[in-house]
């Protein structure tokens, strides 16, 4: 095992054993790509998702929010293209079976006509040596036939065992769909077929009547939640009146039919976005795409991820879309290397221009201050442009958890090997744990009164009297807990805690009336 991989088990165990992240139906055998946030979990991804939102709508005026359903319009997804070209390029190896994205499979040299080392995985390895058997093809990677099929000369090969022998790449959409209102959906389509079978149409055709039949009661879980800012771009300008620039921000659940399974919850089916619209008069694009750069990276690290783990990579020409000038995303370094975290995009007017060709409706925006660049007269009514951040919760709360995770190790007595979750206070999920030393002598009750005032205050403290103290601090280590706050012998006569601190395990007195203060200035850092 890499060290790499070695370090996501480790970073998967935890996640499992401290109730950050489950298997999704795991008693059933699991939904692949699908995860539960655990307890703790659902704490780190709210306070993540919270200090976005503190950050982008909460503190400044020219930014609100949004919060959409998730089923729209199915026209939408037309206007906005993702109908045609939401799409991720699908290849069937025709060895062993294995359905991949051809963007993501293992790239070869161009012309290599090395040997295939076929990875020792039983099912490809025995199909491909009956097939060689049957067909006497060599193992070489080009002009060779398999099956009748032509050694594919792509530059890449299948994931799972190498092989070149690949069937066409076939666009394979990736929103769900599912069906709204009293249909039966299945009784339609066999009607359909029924109708088409019995007048002799063809596959293709009756794959389209089908389609036909099916439409209006189709519907589509949302792929990102941006589009629903630029669906509501006329009510929101309505009702808010905001002055250019302003943008809408949105944060929840998106859905990805994801076929490739890639690295926990980094590339999940369904999964949180924090995204934000930034509409900007013409020309402005460039301007604001700088702007959010700068905003995002510093962002970042404030919610604790570390400056070299984090960079920038700006997409290739032939990478942007085409309606974009311009594109960057937030590159984490994550264990098994650099990948992205958030896109940051200049999008042009194409989004507000293709929902008002698609709508019939006026998705502008009238400027009474600004000149009018082509009369020189005050007043302009021009369709904004827009510089999208686009984030992933789920994958920032992994980022977040690689970042904080860390191994000390024992010291030359053979003691003091922890592992620690080196969270910001804003995002550990419990901020304070208090311990009673032992279950006597008043020391749970006057423990319990220290909660009360955490509770009081409005921040997420626990009480924990399981176990001895040094595995409850070892416990509140791998949550990330920043302070542990111990009552002991002392505290009835003196009304002092015991406050250890989790980075540097150091240890101090403390008035129990001062504990609130403490954490408090901690989550204001
Ligand atoms: N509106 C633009 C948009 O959705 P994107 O790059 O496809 O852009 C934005 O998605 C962010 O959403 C990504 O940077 C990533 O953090 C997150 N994301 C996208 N697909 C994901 C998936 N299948 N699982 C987890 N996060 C995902």
């Amino acid at each position: 095992m890499s060290q790499t991989e070695a370090t996501m088990q480790k970073i998967v165990s935890l996640a499992k054993r401290r109730g950050f992240v489950f298997q999704s139906s795991e008693i059933y055998g699991g939904l692949r790509s699908a995860y539960d946030f655990g307890p703790m979990g659902a704490e780190l991804k709210r306070n993540l998702m919270n200090e976005w939102w503190r950050a982008m709508v909460h503190s400044r005026e020219d930014i609100v929010g949004l919060d959409a359903s998730i089923l729209m319009h199915p026209q939408v997804w037309k206007s906005s293209g993702h109908l045609s070209s939401f799409s991720d390029p699908l290849v069937d190896c025709l060895v062993c079976g294995e359905r991949f994205r051809a963007d993501k499979a293992p790239r070869v040299a161009e012309g290599s006509d090395a040997p295939i080392t076929l990875a020792d995985k039983g099912r490809a390895k025995a199909a491909l040596e009956k097939l060689q058997e049957a067909h006497g093809v060599s193992l070489t990677r080009s002009g060779k036939t398999l099956a009748g099929a032509q050694a594919s000369d792509r530059g890449y090969v299948c994931p799972n065992c190498g092989s070149p022998f690949l069937s066409d790449e076939r666009q394979f959409n990736l929103m769900f769909r599912t069906f709204m209102g009293p249909v039966d959906p299945i009784g339609k389509v066999v009607d359909t077929v029924r109708a088409a079978v019995e007048s002799g149409e063809d596959g293709k055709a009756i794959r389209a009547r089908v389609e036909d039949a099916l439409a209006e009661s189709t519907v589509y879980m949302r792929p990102e939640t941006a589009q629903a800012m630029f669906v509501q771009f006329p009510n929101v300008v309505q009702a808010m009146s905001p002055k250019i620039p302003f943008g809408i921000a949105q944060m929840g659940k998106s859905f990805r039919n994801e076929v490739t399974v890639e690295h926990f919850v980094f590339r999940s089916v369904e999964f949180e976005q924090m995204e934000m619209e930034y509409f900007v008069p013409p020309g402005e694009g460039p301007k604001w795409l700088d702007y959010w750069k700068d905003e995002r990276m510093r962002w970042w690290q404030s919610v604790g991820l570390k400056a070299e783990n984090l960079r920038f990579r700006e997409h290739d020409d032939d990478e942007l879309a085409h309606y974009s000038d311009g594109c960057f995303d937030v590159d984490y370094q994550f264990p098994w290397g650099w990948d992205e975290l958030e896109g940051i995009a200049s999008r042009t007017d194409y989004d507000l221009k293709a929902h008002a060709a698609g709508s019939g409706k006026k998705l502008d925006y009238f400027d009474p201050q600004a000149t009018n660049p082509e009369t020189g007269k005050p007043g302009w009514r021009f369709v904004p442009h827009v510089v999208e951040p686009a984030a992933g919760a789920t994958r920032g709360a992994l980022a977040i958890l690689c970042d904080a995770y860390d191994e000390e190790p024992a010291d030359a007595d053979g003691k003091g090997a922890r592992t620690v979750l080196r969270l910001h206070p804003r995002l550990a999920p419990v901020k304070a744990a208090v311990l009673p030393l032992v279950k006597k002598d008043g020391m749970p009750e006057a423990a319990r009164a220290i909660v009360e005032q955490f509770l009081d205050a409005g921040i997420n403290a626990k009480f924990d009297q399981q176990h001895a103290i040094g595995k409850r601090y070892a416990r509140h280590d791998e949550i990330g807990t920043p302070f542990c706050l111990t009552v002991d012998g002392q505290t009835a006569s003196d009304e002092t805690v015991t406050i250890r601190y989790r980075d540097d395990r150091r240890q101090e007195r403390i008035a129990a009336s001062e504990a609130v203060t403490v954490v408090q200035e901690a989550l204001r850092r």
